[in-house]
């Protein structure tokens, strides 16, 4: 076997895997009605269940939460029940999954908010991302409305809400998406959060809404079914820290606390959310960084190739591996790696909305998709 190392098991908490080659969160916008997950994500989900872990989309917590168009979300019953026929499907084909828990915060648009006002943050600081309406048209971006100190206790709840609802839809953890300029990593940066209330100023009060979530999370379902992602460094959408050393240092520190079921980290600017094609050369290794400050398990994500893969986890730089547009285009993404089969190339204008085309279409192995 070429890449021994990716595919011995590796114990994530409460689960363990088979192998260490993670489906990475990947928003599709293909939900149905309501914002419920449909057969067609229960189909697309169980193509990939042979992958170690499957971390299910960023799915909205709330209404509030939403941010794009047939984004799916965990709030309503007809939510839970289209991700339990997701889970099901997974899980009769040997998989295992976890649900990105997600609050879009300032990257929203008043479309989505349940009484129409500007999308909320923890500062009234645009992102620098395109808008988008609830019905898909770009607009320019809004000006989000500053959390008053009362609205933030029942947003922490919203994430506890969803973490149980999500173990009720048969998930096997939460992950907690902190990363990428979601509204948990807009109230960690100070770039985005200039708050003189308890949850901003000092990093102590910029990190305490994430902790008071993953508390409350960690009381509702346990921590061993909990993971949190971040993107230390990263950009999108002009997220940004005056000393992003010392705050992300200082949030692993207080995780490694915690006994999470793992740490997720994005690695390198600009391919953070798969944007770019290659690392930048002047990126920071996250995993390397921060692998000393957390004793758990780490997966570690983006622009990796078999490869790099493989040597990484030689390296025990990280655990696991995430990959998120090779398992759009791979379904079957761990089988080719093992037998050194040619990757399937993904087609960037299927990534976001649609049905079957560049979703559940692509072919499980051998021959080469051509997207045209
Ligand atoms: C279509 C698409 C959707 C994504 N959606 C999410 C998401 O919902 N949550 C998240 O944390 N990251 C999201 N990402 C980032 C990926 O999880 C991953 O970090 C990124 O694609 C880099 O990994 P890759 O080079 O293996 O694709 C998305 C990326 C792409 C391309």
């Amino acid at each position: 076997m070429p890449y021994p190392s990716l595919f011995e098991p590796l114990r994530l908490g409460s689960i363990t895997l088979p192998n260490r080659i993670i489906m990475a969160p990947l928003t599709r916008m293909r939900a149905g009605d309501g914002n419920a997950p449909t057969a067609l994500n229960a189909e697309y989900y169980a193509q990939r269940a042979t992958a170690g872990l499957i971390i299910a989309e960023g799915t909205a917590v709330s209404q509030q939460g939403q941010g794009y168009p047939n984004a799916p979300g965990i709030y309503t019953q007809a939510q839970v029940d289209g991700w339990k026929a997701v889970t099901d499907a997974v899980h009769s084909k040997g998989g295992r999954i976890f649900l990105q828990i997600a609050h879009n915060g300032r990257n929203s648009h008043s479309s989505f908010m349940p009484d129409g006002t500007a999308p909320v943050a923890p500062s009234a600081i645009p992102p620098t991302l395109p808008g988008f309406t609830s019905d898909g048209r770009q607009v320019p971006i809004e000006t989000p409305r500053p959390l008053r100190l009362e609205e933030i206790a029942p947003i922490v709840a919203s994430f506890v809400l969803a973490s149980r609802k999500a173990i009720q839809a048969g998930f096997d953890g939460v992950e907690l998406q902190a990363s990428n300029s979601h509204l948990i990593d807009q109230f960690l940066e100070d770039g985005s959060n200039t708050r003189s209330d308890t949850y901003g100023g000092s990093i102590v009060n910029r990190m305490r809404f994430l902790l008071e979530i993953t508390e409350g999370v960690t009381a509702a379902i346990g921590s061993e079914r909990l993971g949190v992602r971040l993107s230390p460094f990263g950009q999108y959408g002009g997220i940004c820290d005056s000393n992003p050393m010392r705050l992300f240092l200082s949030i692993v520190e207080e995780l490694n606390k915690r006994t999470l079921a793992y740490l997720h980290l994005i690695e390198g600017r600009g391919s953070e959310i798969g944007l770019g094609d290659a690392l930048h050369e002047d990126a920071l290794n996250n995993a390397k960084i921060f692998r000393p400050h957390f004793e758990g398990p780490l997966i570690s994500a983006a622009a990796y190739t078999s490869s790099s893969a493989s040597d990484t986890v030689r390296a025990e730089t990280a655990d696991a591996i995430a990959f998120g547009r090779l398992f759009i285009s791979n379904p079957d993404l761990v089988k080719r790696i093992a037998a050194d089969r040619p990757l399937s190339p993904y087609d960037r204008s299927t990534f976001y909305g649609g049905q079957e085309k560049g979703y559940t279409d692509y072919p499980p192995s051998g021959s080469r998709y051509d997207p045209r």
